[in-house]
């Protein structure tokens, strides 16, 4: 069972925590590392559907298609050690509103502050961009990812 979750922009946001990675907006040179991020932030967790890279690819050519709502390179985040992205928030326009499409941390690098510190950096953005809220849809049981969202401020809807 997946449910939706709210956070408003204009509650106060927190700053962002110091990590060993670096976030800065994605580009499109970022395609590779990020489908190998999402198969490696992926195994083995709840949402695990058995992936391969190229499934991750296509996954990540279907963000950019629009498969998720209009793509929003300008919100979404990439953490960076060195050349690899460790973290990412993928952030799209769902139904007229911004939804957090992934949120993913390399399993060698998981429980370091990153996620954290990287939907941080999209919450700034989105609220730079004015925009008053935003969504997302977790997996119920997906404890990392459940606990991390309700730390930042998201609320259940529905
Ligand atoms: C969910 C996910 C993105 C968290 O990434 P992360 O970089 O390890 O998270 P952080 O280190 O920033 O953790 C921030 C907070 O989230 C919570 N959290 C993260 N991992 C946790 C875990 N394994 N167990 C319990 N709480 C966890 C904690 O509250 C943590 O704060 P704390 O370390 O001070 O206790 C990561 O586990 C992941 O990539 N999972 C697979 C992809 C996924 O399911 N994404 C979400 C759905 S789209």
């Amino acid at each position: 069972m997946r449910y939706e979750m709210l956070r408003r922009l204009d509650d106060p946001l927190p700053a962002a925590n110091d990590t060993p990675a670096t976030g800065r907006t994605p580009r499109e040179s970022d395609l590779e590392g990020l489908a190998a991020l999402m198969l490696d932030a992926y195994r083995g967790t709840i949402d695990d559907e058995g992936g391969t890279l190229d499934l991750a690819r296509a996954e990540v050519a279907n963000v950019g298609r629009g498969d998720y709502g209009a793509y929003m390179p300008e919100a979404s985040d990439v953490a960076v050690v060195g050349d690899e992205i460790v973290a990412a928030t993928i952030v799209t326009r769902w139904r007229d509103e911004p939804l957090i499409a992934f949120s993913m941390t390399a399993a060698t690098w998981k429980r370091r502050g990153l996620a954290r510190a990287s939907l941080v950096r999209a919450l700034h953005r989105l609220r730079d961009l004015g925009e008053s809220r935003v969504r997302l849809v977790v997996t119920a049981g997906n404890e990392p990812a459940e606990r991390l969202y309700v730390s930042l401020g998201w609320e259940r809807v529905g």
